[in-house]
């Protein structure tokens, strides 16, 4: 059975902006998507809003729903009730360009300055990866890159002066996955402490709690590298042997 439901809408480009009140028909086994797909088709043809797969696996509709970091397109609509006020805004932690858009450049540039896979002197064929090794990163494989992560991190969201030297839990996942695969031979333990920042995060699991494909970022990425880091950092046999150059 239909329903009209009361929305709040963000609308506004980079300079201002405001939430807008609506009421919009909502149809049994609806997304957030869908409502406000039907806004646009029938109140507010110019409302900006990036979307692509509507299965959430491109991981371009992220937004806010009554403050929480969502996919638009894989939040339900039965899971509000029908006299509740559903506010959506941008993700908090980008520039908005207009409306739900926001610039998340940020991740592109992070994303661009993690060194790549570097296999060394291995030949194809000549390397075979422990069915271990396969499955710990492709859990990192996952992403859909919607960078909910990155938005809802305490370290940027609430400190925009960390930007530069912090890459966010989206990136710092992709330096330990790295960091793990057998065949990767560079050392990214200093990547990741210095260059992004990885003594920032305080593991407060927020990413995790935020990402639609469950990926255990904290746990999985983020504390074996701090474990990583510490080890190469307070282990005197490691700090003897990076001396000698042997480790
Ligand atoms: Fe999104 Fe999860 Fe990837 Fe972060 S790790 S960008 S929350 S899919
Ligand atoms: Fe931020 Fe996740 Fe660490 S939310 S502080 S990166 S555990
Ligand atoms: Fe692709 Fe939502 S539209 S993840």
């Amino acid at each position: 059975m239909g329903y009209l439901a009361k929305f709040r809408v963000w609308r506004g480009d980079s300079g201002q902006g405001a939430l807008e009140d609506f009421e919009v028909e909502v149809n049994e086994g609806e997304v957030v998507l869908d409502v406000i797909h039907r806004l646009q088709a029938t109140q507010t043809p110019d409302l900006a809003v990036r979307w692509n797969c509507k299965a959430g696996k491109c991981g371009s509709c992220s937004a806010e729903i009554n403050g929480k970091p969502r996919l638009m397109c894989m939040c339900r609509m039965s899971t509000f009730t029908e006299d509740e006020t559903i506010t959506v805004t941008p993700v908090r932690t980008f520039p908005v360009i207009r409306d739900l858009v926001t610039d998340v450049s940020f991740n592109y540039e992070k994303a661009r300055q993690v060194p790549s896979f570097d296999g060394g002197d291995v030949k194809p064929g000549d390397f075979r990866m422990q069915q271990i090794d396969v499955e710990r990163s492709q859990e990192f494989r996952k992403c859909i890159e919607c960078f909910l992560c990155q938005n809802v991190c305490h370290v940027i969201r609430d400190h925009e002066e960390n930007e530069s030297s912090y890459a966010g839990p989206r990136f710092l996942m992709r330096v330990a996955e790295l960091e793990m695969h057998p065949a990767d031979v560079r050392d990214r333990r200093e990547i990741a402490q210095d260059d992004f920042g990885l003594g920032l995060c305080n593991i407060t699991k927020c990413c995790t709690e935020v990402c639609p494909e469950h990926i255990k970022i904290t746990d999985n990425a983020l504390i074996p590298m701090k474990e990583r880091v510490a080890g190469k950092k307070y282990d005197p046999l490691v700090w003897l042997g990076s001396k000698l150059g042997i480790v």
